[in-house]
Protein backbone atom coordinates (compact mmCIF):
# COMPACT_ATOMS: atom_id res chain seq x y z
CA UNK A 1 0.00 0.00 0.00
CA UNK A 2 1.12 3.52 -0.89
CA UNK A 3 3.68 5.18 0.36
CA UNK A 4 5.46 1.60 1.05
CA UNK A 5 3.98 0.80 -2.76
CA UNK A 6 5.32 3.38 -5.59
CA UNK A 7 4.03 1.57 -9.43
CA UNK A 8 5.97 4.60 -10.74
CA UNK A 9 9.09 2.74 -9.36
CA UNK A 10 8.81 0.20 -12.25
CA UNK A 11 7.89 2.88 -14.84
CA UNK A 12 10.71 5.33 -14.44
CA UNK A 13 13.00 5.00 -17.28
CA UNK A 14 12.36 2.84 -20.37
CA UNK A 15 15.15 0.48 -18.95
CA UNK A 16 12.79 -0.81 -16.34
CA UNK A 17 9.73 -0.47 -18.69
CA UNK A 18 11.53 -3.16 -20.99
CA UNK A 19 11.81 -5.73 -18.25
CA UNK A 20 8.79 -5.59 -16.68
CA UNK A 21 6.72 -5.50 -20.38
CA UNK A 22 4.24 -8.32 -19.80
CA UNK A 23 3.39 -8.88 -23.90
CA UNK A 24 5.91 -8.42 -26.93
CA UNK A 25 4.75 -7.94 -30.85
CA UNK A 26 6.49 -9.61 -33.42
CA UNK A 27 6.51 -10.33 -36.79
CA UNK A 28 6.02 -13.82 -35.77
CA UNK A 29 2.68 -12.71 -35.33
CA UNK A 30 1.15 -11.49 -38.32
CA UNK A 31 -1.29 -13.02 -40.67
CA UNK A 32 -0.83 -10.76 -43.78
CA UNK A 33 -4.76 -10.57 -45.77
CA UNK A 34 -3.62 -10.54 -49.76
CA UNK A 35 -6.30 -9.64 -52.15
CA UNK A 36 -5.94 -10.87 -56.20
CA UNK A 37 -7.34 -10.20 -59.27
CA UNK A 38 -7.91 -11.14 -62.45
CA UNK A 39 -5.56 -9.04 -65.05
CA UNK A 40 -2.01 -8.03 -65.72
CA UNK A 41 0.24 -5.95 -64.21
CA UNK A 42 -2.62 -4.90 -62.01
CA UNK A 43 -1.74 -3.30 -58.43
CA UNK A 44 -4.99 -1.34 -58.08
CA UNK A 45 -5.60 0.41 -54.42
CA UNK A 46 -8.67 -0.37 -52.75
CA UNK A 47 -10.33 3.10 -52.08
CA UNK A 48 -11.97 2.69 -48.85
CA UNK A 49 -8.64 0.87 -47.82
CA UNK A 50 -5.95 3.78 -48.51
CA UNK A 51 -2.05 2.10 -48.83
CA UNK A 52 -4.23 -1.74 -49.57
CA UNK A 53 -4.32 -3.05 -53.03
CA UNK A 54 -5.46 -6.21 -55.31
CA UNK A 55 -2.75 -7.51 -57.35
CA UNK A 56 -3.04 -9.31 -60.44
CA UNK A 57 -1.12 -12.77 -59.74
CA UNK A 58 1.92 -11.61 -62.15
CA UNK A 59 2.48 -8.53 -59.32
CA UNK A 60 2.41 -11.35 -56.47
CA UNK A 61 6.26 -12.37 -56.62
CA UNK A 62 7.64 -8.45 -55.83
CA UNK A 63 5.04 -7.93 -52.87
CA UNK A 64 5.42 -11.42 -51.75
CA UNK A 65 9.63 -10.94 -51.50
CA UNK A 66 8.89 -7.23 -49.76
CA UNK A 67 6.74 -9.61 -46.98
CA UNK A 68 9.42 -12.34 -46.96
CA UNK A 69 12.22 -9.47 -46.26
CA UNK A 70 10.28 -7.88 -43.55
CA UNK A 71 10.39 -11.51 -41.95
CA UNK A 72 6.23 -12.41 -42.61
CA UNK A 73 5.17 -15.88 -42.58
CA UNK A 74 1.72 -16.10 -43.70
CA UNK A 75 -1.17 -14.77 -45.62
CA UNK A 76 -4.83 -14.84 -45.62
CA UNK A 77 -5.79 -14.59 -49.33
CA UNK A 78 -8.95 -13.64 -50.52
CA UNK A 79 -9.76 -13.45 -54.12
CA UNK A 80 -11.88 -11.19 -56.16
CA UNK A 81 -14.52 -12.99 -58.64
CA UNK A 82 -15.29 -11.19 -61.65
CA UNK A 83 -19.04 -10.95 -62.14
CA UNK A 84 -19.57 -13.25 -65.01
CA UNK A 85 -18.67 -16.15 -62.74
CA UNK A 86 -20.55 -15.51 -60.01
CA UNK A 87 -23.64 -17.70 -59.58
CA UNK A 88 -26.31 -18.57 -56.34
CA UNK A 89 -24.00 -22.18 -55.58
CA UNK A 90 -20.89 -20.54 -55.75
CA UNK A 91 -19.88 -23.07 -58.17
CA UNK A 92 -16.45 -20.81 -58.90
CA UNK A 93 -15.38 -21.49 -55.71
CA UNK A 94 -13.85 -25.16 -56.50
CA UNK A 95 -12.76 -24.27 -60.25
CA UNK A 96 -9.74 -26.06 -60.04
CA UNK A 97 -8.33 -23.24 -62.56
CA UNK A 98 -9.87 -20.37 -60.71
CA UNK A 99 -8.68 -17.34 -59.57
CA UNK A 100 -8.17 -18.02 -55.96
CA UNK A 101 -6.88 -21.45 -57.07
CA UNK A 102 -4.40 -20.13 -59.60
CA UNK A 103 -3.07 -17.59 -56.73
CA UNK A 104 -2.48 -19.94 -54.52
CA UNK A 105 -0.25 -21.81 -56.93
CA UNK A 106 1.44 -18.60 -57.64
CA UNK A 107 2.34 -18.17 -54.36
CA UNK A 108 3.91 -21.64 -53.50
CA UNK A 109 5.87 -21.26 -56.55
CA UNK A 110 7.27 -17.58 -55.75
CA UNK A 111 7.69 -18.35 -52.28
CA UNK A 112 7.13 -21.73 -51.09
CA UNK A 113 7.55 -21.53 -47.32
CA UNK A 114 5.15 -18.55 -47.05
CA UNK A 115 2.28 -20.14 -45.28
CA UNK A 116 -0.93 -19.50 -46.92
CA UNK A 117 -4.67 -19.90 -45.46
CA UNK A 118 -7.26 -19.45 -47.59
CA UNK A 119 -10.43 -18.49 -46.79
CA UNK A 120 -13.36 -20.07 -47.64
CA UNK A 121 -17.10 -18.73 -47.88
CA UNK A 122 -19.09 -18.37 -50.95
CA UNK A 123 -19.86 -14.65 -50.38
CA UNK A 124 -17.06 -13.54 -53.20
CA UNK A 125 -18.35 -16.26 -55.72
CA UNK A 126 -22.33 -15.29 -54.94
CA UNK A 127 -24.76 -13.44 -57.19
CA UNK A 128 -26.69 -12.42 -53.73
CA UNK A 129 -22.82 -11.63 -51.86
CA UNK A 130 -24.33 -14.41 -49.53
CA UNK A 131 -21.51 -16.66 -47.67
CA UNK A 132 -24.09 -19.34 -48.73
CA UNK A 133 -26.73 -20.77 -51.29
CA UNK A 134 -29.92 -18.36 -51.18
CA UNK A 135 -33.22 -20.25 -51.38
CA UNK A 136 -36.41 -19.03 -50.53
CA UNK A 137 -35.41 -15.91 -48.76
CA UNK A 138 -33.08 -18.40 -46.78
CA UNK A 139 -29.14 -18.88 -46.01
CA UNK A 140 -28.99 -22.80 -46.82
CA UNK A 141 -26.30 -24.64 -44.37
CA UNK A 142 -25.94 -28.12 -45.25
CA UNK A 143 -26.37 -27.46 -49.19
CA UNK A 144 -23.50 -24.74 -48.56
CA UNK A 145 -21.46 -26.79 -46.47
CA UNK A 146 -21.29 -29.19 -49.61
CA UNK A 147 -19.98 -26.49 -51.90
CA UNK A 148 -17.43 -25.54 -48.93
CA UNK A 149 -15.82 -29.05 -48.59
CA UNK A 150 -15.15 -29.25 -52.42
CA UNK A 151 -13.86 -25.35 -52.20
CA UNK A 152 -11.34 -26.52 -49.12
CA UNK A 153 -10.23 -29.50 -51.18
CA UNK A 154 -9.43 -27.46 -54.43
CA UNK A 155 -7.19 -25.14 -52.05
CA UNK A 156 -5.35 -28.00 -50.70
CA UNK A 157 -4.67 -29.03 -54.23
CA UNK A 158 -3.70 -26.01 -55.15
CA UNK A 159 -1.62 -26.11 -52.36
CA UNK A 160 -2.90 -24.46 -49.24
CA UNK A 161 -1.72 -24.83 -45.92
CA UNK A 162 -4.56 -23.61 -43.88
CA UNK A 163 -7.98 -23.40 -44.69
CA UNK A 164 -9.88 -20.64 -43.11
CA UNK A 165 -13.91 -20.99 -42.66
CA UNK A 166 -15.38 -17.56 -42.67
CA UNK A 167 -19.20 -18.56 -43.51
CA UNK A 168 -20.34 -19.40 -39.96
CA UNK A 169 -22.53 -22.18 -41.29
CA UNK A 170 -22.76 -24.67 -38.56
CA UNK A 171 -21.17 -28.13 -38.89
CA UNK A 172 -18.95 -27.23 -41.61
CA UNK A 173 -16.02 -27.60 -39.68
CA UNK A 174 -16.12 -31.13 -39.17
CA UNK A 175 -17.13 -32.00 -43.18
CA UNK A 176 -14.34 -29.92 -44.41
CA UNK A 177 -11.97 -31.71 -41.95
CA UNK A 178 -13.32 -34.95 -43.28
CA UNK A 179 -13.54 -34.31 -46.80
CA UNK A 180 -9.50 -32.90 -46.10
CA UNK A 181 -9.11 -36.18 -44.87
CA UNK A 182 -10.52 -38.25 -47.53
CA UNK A 183 -9.03 -36.08 -50.12
CA UNK A 184 -5.43 -37.26 -48.87
CA UNK A 185 -4.91 -33.69 -47.21
CA UNK A 186 -4.51 -34.79 -43.56
CA UNK A 187 -2.13 -32.05 -42.39
CA UNK A 188 -3.85 -29.14 -44.30
CA UNK A 189 -4.91 -27.20 -41.08
CA UNK A 190 -8.44 -25.19 -40.74
CA UNK A 191 -8.33 -22.06 -39.27
CA UNK A 192 -11.85 -21.20 -38.36
CA UNK A 193 -13.58 -17.84 -37.75
CA UNK A 194 -15.18 -19.72 -34.45
CA UNK A 195 -16.59 -16.28 -33.32
CA UNK A 196 -17.56 -14.02 -36.54
CA UNK A 197 -20.05 -11.38 -35.29
CA UNK A 198 -22.43 -9.49 -38.09
CA UNK A 199 -20.61 -6.54 -37.70
CA UNK A 200 -21.15 -3.09 -39.74
CA UNK A 201 -16.76 -3.41 -39.70
CA UNK A 202 -16.67 -5.35 -42.87
CA UNK A 203 -17.52 -2.52 -45.53
CA UNK A 204 -14.09 -1.82 -46.99
CA UNK A 205 -13.78 -5.46 -47.41
CA UNK A 206 -17.01 -5.67 -49.00
CA UNK A 207 -15.52 -3.11 -51.15
CA UNK A 208 -12.58 -4.72 -52.34
CA UNK A 209 -13.64 -8.27 -53.26
CA UNK A 210 -17.21 -6.13 -54.57
CA UNK A 211 -19.14 -8.71 -52.53
CA UNK A 212 -21.74 -7.07 -49.97
CA UNK A 213 -24.88 -8.93 -50.13
CA UNK A 214 -27.34 -7.87 -52.80
CA UNK A 215 -30.46 -5.45 -52.48
CA UNK A 216 -32.87 -7.49 -54.20
CA UNK A 217 -36.37 -8.04 -52.90
CA UNK A 218 -36.27 -11.34 -50.87
CA UNK A 219 -32.93 -11.59 -50.36
CA UNK A 220 -31.53 -10.63 -47.13
CA UNK A 221 -29.57 -7.66 -46.97
CA UNK A 222 -27.28 -8.61 -43.51
CA UNK A 223 -25.91 -11.74 -42.87
CA UNK A 224 -27.59 -11.84 -39.11
CA UNK A 225 -29.02 -15.08 -40.02
CA UNK A 226 -25.53 -16.62 -40.05
CA UNK A 227 -23.12 -14.06 -38.18
CA UNK A 228 -23.41 -13.54 -34.76
CA UNK A 229 -25.04 -11.17 -32.90
CA UNK A 230 -23.08 -8.35 -31.54
CA UNK A 231 -24.92 -8.59 -27.86
CA UNK A 232 -23.71 -12.05 -27.62
CA UNK A 233 -20.84 -13.33 -25.35
CA UNK A 234 -21.54 -16.87 -24.10
CA UNK A 235 -22.79 -18.30 -27.43
CA UNK A 236 -18.48 -16.96 -28.78
CA UNK A 237 -17.89 -19.62 -26.39
CA UNK A 238 -20.14 -22.65 -27.22
CA UNK A 239 -19.48 -21.63 -30.97
CA UNK A 240 -16.02 -21.93 -30.25
CA UNK A 241 -16.22 -24.80 -28.48
CA UNK A 242 -17.76 -26.92 -31.03
CA UNK A 243 -15.24 -25.65 -33.89
CA UNK A 244 -12.76 -26.99 -31.82
CA UNK A 245 -14.62 -30.99 -31.21
CA UNK A 246 -14.98 -30.49 -34.79
CA UNK A 247 -11.67 -30.44 -35.89
CA UNK A 248 -10.64 -26.82 -36.17
CA UNK A 249 -6.81 -26.12 -35.24
CA UNK A 250 -6.83 -22.47 -34.65
CA UNK A 251 -9.88 -20.04 -33.67
CA UNK A 252 -10.72 -16.89 -34.75
CA UNK A 253 -12.63 -14.14 -33.33
CA UNK A 254 -13.30 -11.72 -35.61
CA UNK A 255 -13.63 -8.02 -35.76
CA UNK A 256 -11.05 -7.52 -33.22
CA UNK A 257 -11.18 -4.22 -31.09
CA UNK A 258 -14.69 -3.97 -29.86
CA UNK A 259 -14.36 -8.05 -29.31
CA UNK A 260 -11.88 -7.88 -27.49
CA UNK A 261 -13.53 -9.56 -24.17
CA UNK A 262 -13.99 -12.39 -26.69
CA UNK A 263 -10.80 -12.97 -27.52
CA UNK A 264 -10.15 -13.23 -23.40
CA UNK A 265 -13.15 -15.18 -23.10
CA UNK A 266 -11.64 -17.63 -25.58
CA UNK A 267 -8.31 -17.93 -23.62
CA UNK A 268 -9.63 -19.42 -20.45
CA UNK A 269 -11.90 -22.08 -22.54
CA UNK A 270 -9.30 -23.45 -24.87
CA UNK A 271 -5.98 -24.61 -25.43
CA UNK A 272 -6.32 -23.81 -28.73
CA UNK A 273 -4.41 -20.83 -30.45
CA UNK A 274 -6.52 -17.56 -30.79
CA UNK A 275 -6.22 -15.59 -33.77
CA UNK A 276 -8.25 -12.15 -33.99
CA UNK A 277 -8.89 -10.40 -37.44
CA UNK A 278 -8.55 -6.57 -37.00
CA UNK A 279 -10.34 -6.14 -40.20
CA UNK A 280 -11.12 -3.55 -42.79
CA UNK A 281 -13.41 -1.06 -40.76
CA UNK A 282 -10.84 -1.10 -38.29
CA UNK A 283 -7.87 -0.44 -40.65
CA UNK A 284 -10.19 2.42 -42.55
CA UNK A 285 -10.89 4.14 -38.94
CA UNK A 286 -7.37 4.73 -38.11
CA UNK A 287 -6.45 5.71 -41.58
CA UNK A 288 -8.96 8.72 -42.20
CA UNK A 289 -8.26 10.10 -38.57
CA UNK A 290 -4.78 9.99 -39.42
CA UNK A 291 -5.03 11.34 -42.90
CA UNK A 292 -6.94 14.24 -40.98
CA UNK A 293 -4.26 14.93 -38.79
CA UNK A 294 -5.92 13.71 -35.76
CA UNK A 295 -3.96 10.87 -34.67
CA UNK A 296 -0.69 9.37 -34.07
CA UNK A 297 -0.72 6.67 -37.00
CA UNK A 298 2.06 4.71 -35.79
CA UNK A 299 1.20 4.89 -32.13
CA UNK A 300 -2.19 4.49 -32.33
CA UNK A 301 -1.72 1.01 -34.71
CA UNK A 302 1.31 -0.10 -32.25
CA UNK A 303 -0.86 0.09 -29.47
CA UNK A 304 -4.10 -1.75 -31.01
CA UNK A 305 -2.24 -4.19 -32.15
CA UNK A 306 -0.47 -4.81 -28.47
CA UNK A 307 -3.79 -4.94 -27.11
CA UNK A 308 -4.56 -8.13 -29.38
CA UNK A 309 -1.56 -9.83 -27.14
CA UNK A 310 -2.95 -8.32 -24.01
CA UNK A 311 -6.07 -10.18 -24.64
CA UNK A 312 -4.69 -13.10 -25.36
CA UNK A 313 -4.53 -13.68 -28.98
CA UNK A 314 -1.21 -15.29 -30.83
CA UNK A 315 -2.13 -14.84 -34.47
CA UNK A 316 -3.20 -11.59 -35.80
CA UNK A 317 -4.74 -10.76 -38.90
CA UNK A 318 -3.89 -6.96 -39.83
CA UNK A 319 -3.27 -4.54 -42.52
CA UNK A 320 -1.32 -3.44 -40.95
CA UNK A 321 0.99 -6.14 -41.10
CA UNK A 322 3.46 -4.79 -43.08
CA UNK A 323 3.82 -1.36 -41.41
CA UNK A 324 4.17 -3.27 -37.72
CA UNK A 325 6.96 -5.38 -39.62
CA UNK A 326 8.94 -2.49 -40.55
CA UNK A 327 9.12 -1.15 -36.89
CA UNK A 328 9.41 -4.45 -35.12
CA UNK A 329 12.73 -5.33 -37.44
C1 LIG B 1 -16.03 -13.45 -46.16
C2 LIG B 1 -15.21 -12.55 -45.31
C3 LIG B 1 -15.50 -11.24 -44.88
C4 LIG B 1 -14.35 -10.79 -44.21
C5 LIG B 1 -13.43 -11.84 -44.21
N1 LIG B 1 -13.99 -12.91 -44.89
C6 LIG B 1 -16.68 -10.37 -45.13
C7 LIG B 1 -17.99 -10.75 -44.58
O1 LIG B 1 -18.15 -11.71 -43.84
O2 LIG B 1 -18.95 -10.07 -44.95
C8 LIG B 1 -14.16 -9.42 -43.63
C9 LIG B 1 -12.72 -8.97 -43.46
C10 LIG B 1 -12.53 -7.51 -43.23
O3 LIG B 1 -13.50 -6.73 -43.07
O4 LIG B 1 -11.37 -7.10 -43.20
N2 LIG B 1 -17.01 -14.18 -45.56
Amino acid sequence: MYPIVRNRRLRQNAAIRALVQEHQLSVNDFLVPLFVEEGQGVKEEILSMPGQYRYSLDELPKELAELNDLGLKAVLLFAKTPQSVKDNKGTEAYNPNGLMQRAIKAIKSAQPELLVFTDVALDPYSVYGHDGIVEGGKILNDPTIEVLCKMSVSHADAGADFVAPSDMMDGRVLRIREALDQAGYPDVGILSYAAKYASAHYGPFRDALDSAPAALKDIPTDKKTYQMDPANRKEAIKEALMDQDEGADILMVKPGMPYLDIVRELNHVTDLPIAVYHVSGEYAMVKAAAAKGWIDEQAVVMEQLMSFKRAGASIIATYFAKDAARLLI
